[in-house]
């Protein structure tokens, strides 16, 4: 068995006291064998936001993907934000996969999905390019047989029904499609401080087959939508994954009710 955990929203510089040493404290009792972090590392894209942010990747001492979030751009410095977005970013995680990360039985490919401007669209909620699409379908083409494949990204791809005023990621259609075509199992993302998961709807009607879509809500941010913190602890097995949320109630991190997944020939579905 693989087991990853899926931490999203750290958001350094608004944090939740408490909850950076308890999430420590709960991904070493989870034992996971990697940790994906989809995004906003910090709140402001500040410096020491970004030192502190990087000083608990490293404590956790374990193999990392980790691509950045709209907020991991400098926030006040425009010369900064609009010239070398990601300059700080970058620096704070050197050393850290950001486009893949190979684990036994797993496959992860990060993109980024946060852009400094967007002159036609509201630059918040995202875009992708058609040459992401591209090195994505090219990285799974070359898959060991049988790895679970999952894809890590800020921004849904689909929002669930209660966060409406949340839009897709732009051109998130290109990317499905580019999931679709190489038989991705899951994708991992953030962005709404949510807890939850849905099957791409785009994917079952033009594919006929499923890619189950995984959100994480906000690690260890104040900064909540009638949730507590929490992050998910992913088991894939032969055939199965087992998704389950670890939520943040008096001072600590503790597993709540599991969502299993069978995988089939069509892509997974819920188990009976
Ligand atoms: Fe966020």
């Amino acid at each position: 068995m693989t087991r990853i955990a899926h931490i999203s929203d750290l958001h350094f510089g608004a944090l939740e006291p408490g909850a950076v040493g308890a999430l420590g404290r709960a991904i070493a009792d989870a034992a996971p064998v990697a940790v994906v972090a989809s995004g906003d590392l910090t709140m402001r894209g500040r410096p020491r936001e970004f030192a502190e942010a990087a000083a608990f990747l490293r404590s956790l001492a374990l193999p990392i993907l980790a691509i950045p979030g709209n907020h991991d751009m400098a926030y006040w410095n425009l010369a900064a934000r609009f010239g070398a977005p990601w300059r700080r970013y970058l620096g704070a995680v050197e050393g850290v996969a950001s486009d893949e990360l190979l684990l036994p039985g797993a496959q992860l490919v990060g993109v980024n999905t946060s852009r400094p401007l967007g002159p036609h669209w509201n630059w918040s909620h995202g875009a992708l390019s058609l040459a992401q699409a591209r090195r994505v379908e090219a990285a799974f083409a070359e898959s060991p047989p049988g790895a679970w494949r999952g894809l890590v990204a800020h921004h849904p791809f689909q929002p669930p029904q209660e966060t409406r005023q949340f839009r897709p990621v732009r051109r998130a259609r290109s990317m499905l499609e580019a999931l679709a075509k190489r038989s991705i199992d899951f994708v991992l993302a953030g962005h709404l401080h949510r807890t939850g998961w849905v099957f791409s709807a785009h994917i079952e009607r033009a594919f006929g087959r499923s890619v189950l879509l995984i959100q994480a809500s906000t690690a260890t941010s104040s900064r909540r939508r009638d949730q507590p913190n929490a992050f998910n602890v992913l088991d894939l097995s032969d055939g199965a994954l087992t998704l389950t949320p670890w939520a943040l109630r008096d001072g600590s991190f503790a597993p709540g009710e599991p969502a299993r997944f069978i995988r089939g020939e069509r892509g997974l579905r819920t188990a009976p």
